[in-house]
């Protein structure tokens, strides 16, 4: 099983000061590093975390792939194919979500999402479609010539108890679909340290996409050593603990 780490939350903590640190493209470095497989970042249309700027640095400084998550707005694909990304991930995109809620609609936009695909083939950069693991919409995403599929967790990751076991098997009849299409088959969206384990033993599911919980766990596997060093720099008592 293949990890892509999204980086977009170490943006959205320099946001918050509009500066330069927490720089995103150094912890692409840290988590190329780490043996992350490749990189994913989602250029918002509100610009709420990654930047243009990000987007180009990325692309020049890391080794391993990197994956776009876009809407298929004008504005984005214009910028992707400027930018040439390895993978771009259509996602569908509202201004006011907290963060991507559901899978894209491939089955009621099939006319657009056929021409935007055909634009990134011809650019080669290979294209993957977000969506619920619903079978429609993965019949839909092999209509428009998708060469992938990533499916949505989020409402696994959301659902605790009976109904868990109910979405891992929509999710393993949707993996089994796809590929008997011959989709690639990617996975993602709320995973955690508690509950990827059960994901990760889907077969067929080539690579999961993960942001959050990682760059959340990295504050606190990070904040003891980032006190001690601040500590240091005071002199005081409390130095070199
Ligand atoms: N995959 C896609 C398509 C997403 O939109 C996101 C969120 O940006 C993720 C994976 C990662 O989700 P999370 O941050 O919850 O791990």
């Amino acid at each position: 099983m293949k990890l892509g780490v999204n980086i977009d939350h170490i943006a959205t903590l320099r946001q918050a000061r509009k500066g330069e640190k927490p720089d995103p493209i150094e912890g692409a470095l840290v988590c190329e590093k780490a043996g992350a497989d490749s990189i994913v970042c989602h250029l918002r249309e509100d610009r709420r975390h990654i930047q243009d700027k990000d987007l180009s640095l990325l692309k020049k400084v890391i080794k391993i792939p990197l994956n776009l998550e876009m809407a298929a707005t004008d504005e984005i694909i214009k910028i992707a194919l400027k930018e040439q990304p390895s993978q771009v991930t259509l996602v569908p995109e509202k201004r006011e979500e907290l963060t991507t809620e559901g899978g894209l609609d491939v089955k009621g936009n099939l006319e657009h999402l056929k021409k935007v695909i055909a634009r990134f083939k011809k650019a080669g950069i290979s294209v993957s479609l977000f969506v619920d693991p619903e079978i429609p919409q993965i019949k839909a995403s092999k209509e428009v010539d998708s060469q992938s599929v990533e499916l949505h967790t989020g409402s696994y990751a959301e659902t605790e108890g009976e109904g868990r076991a109910e979405e891992l098997k929509k999710l393993r009849e949707a993996t089994e679909f796809a590929i008997s299409l011959g989709l690639k088959v990617d996975a993602g969206h709320g995973l955690n340290y508690e509950n990827v384990v059960p994901i990760c033993q889907i077969p067929g599911i080539e690579r999961l996409n993960i942001g959050h919980s990682i760059i959340a766990r990295a504050v606190f596997a990070g904040l003891e050593e980032a006190v001690k060093e601040m500590l240091n720099l005071l002199g005081g008592e409390n130095a070199n603990r």
